[in-house]
């Protein structure tokens, strides 16, 4: 790599800024042979609920799992239909259809690229008939609607009280995937507060994967939820179904969050509100270089919002070839998601179109993700966004038939 290329995501600078610390959490566990629980893990849960302002934390060995167990444990059973975005990671899904449910997707909103609140109201509306008892029957698969899961893509929370108001009245159980957004925040203009995420739904899962805005060194993740019947429930599942030793009231899983993760987690997190706050100053920086330019679609935050910028997505008429060139010049870049689930092959057996979810099928084709993390310098920002208005523009003087 060149000296002043730069890279998608630097996950060496923070882990070497805090080697001692973590290594001294990897000898402590050496020492004590603390593997498996243990304090480590209750204080790390302690201060990941404070920090999500939610009452309880239960950390889990994947935010895959951490979404399976909330779904069990909110009560989502076997046969139920499940709403969500086809615009996320194939986890949100799996941990529906792992949790005996189906996925139904609605689509998303074309400027925050979030579960649409609109299209959420329709199909509820006019998708659905009700039974006897006031619950929502899906037209197109014929199961009970029982919960909704939000996903906060990219760190930017979903409208959540525009999709609470509709839950209420639908009676569905709201679980919010934030497995991208661990700090973002929501105003509740019926509450006149902002609201982490993780603390608004029912329940919430959290991935700590390495790139995570927390990220451990290695796989874990957690749940968080106001209501301690919900959190006993996920304890159980992730220990086997039990909550005393070898007394087994359910069958459950190994889904424990292992001691020296939550040890590293614990370091990491005295340090994420200040990643955060860098992120959101490095996402204002991009947006001045960058908004306002023809061809370039910036990150869209409402004035409910205050997003942690996990991912810094812009959309372009040629995705492919921008990423080509921004590659030649040593920029890393990713996309997410190239795909939408809908149209996916795991998802063949649902017959879906492209044009079933017409927005989400779009912003996939057009969407890049430029190199966003807490240490991008300001001349590592100037490089990119003067490389994508150099190709944007070159673009836009090819279709006008000029001279590129
Ligand atoms: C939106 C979303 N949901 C769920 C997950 C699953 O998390 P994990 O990889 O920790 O299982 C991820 C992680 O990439 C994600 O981005």
């Amino acid at each position: 790599m060149s000296a002043d290329a730069v890279p998608f995501l630097d996950l060496i600078t923070p882990h070497i800024e805090l080697e001692e610390e973590l290594t001294a959490v990897f000898r402590r566990a050496l020492r004590t042979a603390g593997f498996i629980g243990g304090p480590a893990v209750e204080d790390f849960e302690k201060a990941f609920a404070a920090f999500c302002e939610s009452e309880h934390a239960v950390g889990l060995n994947s935010g895959t799992d951490a979404l399976r167990f909330a779904l069990m444990a909110c009560g989502i059973e076997a046969g139920d239909a499940v709403l969500t975005v086809p615009h996320t990671f194939i986890a949100t899904t799996e941990a529906i259809s792992q949790a005996g449910a189906f996925p139904e997707f609605i689509d998303i909103d074309e400027r925050t690229y979030n579960l649409s609140a609109a299209k959420l109201e329709e199909y509820l509306r006019e998708q659905c008939s009700r039974d006897g008892s006031g619950r929502a029957i899906s037209r197109r698969s014929g199961r009970p609607v029982t919960a909704v899961v939000p996903v906060h893509l990219y760190g930017q929370m979903a409208d959540m009280e525009s999709i609470l108001r509709l839950a209420e009245e639908f009676r569905l159980t709201v679980i919010e995937d934030a497995c991208q957004a661990h700090g973002a925040e929501y105003f509740s203009a019926k509450h006149n507060r902002w609201f982490k995420a993780g603390s608004m739904g029912k329940a919430a899962a959290f991935s700590f994967y390495p790139g995570k805005n927390l990220g451990a060194c290695g796989e874990a993740g957690a749940a968080t939820t106001q209501d301690p019947a919900i959190a006993a429930k996920i304890r159980m599942l992730r220990d086997h179904g039990q909550a005393h030793k070898y007394y087994h009231d359910i069958e459950g899983y190994n889904g424990r969050l292992d001691s020296i993760q939550a040890g590293l987690l614990q370091v990491k997190l005295g340090h994420l509100a200040q990643w955060n706050a860098a992120r959101r100053e490095r996402a204002a920086e991009y947006n001045r270089l960058l908004a306002g330019h023809d061809g370039v679609v910036c990150p869209y935050e409402p004035s409910w919002s205050k997003a942690v910028y996990h991912l810094y997505v812009i959309r372009v008429g040629d995705r492919d070839g921008l990423m080509k060139h921004l590659k030649e010049e040593g920029i890393g870049t990713g996309i997410h998601y190239p795909v939408p689930l809908h149209l996916q092959k795991a998802y063949a057996s649902m017959h879906h179109a492209a044009a079933d979810f017409p927005v989400a099928t779009r912003v996939a084709a057009e969407i890049v993700s430029l190199p966003m993390f807490p240490q991008l310098t300001a001349a590592q920002q100037a490089k990119v966004a003067g490389e994508v208005l150099a190709f944007t523009a070159r673009e836009a003087r090819t279709l006008a038939g000029q001279p590129a």
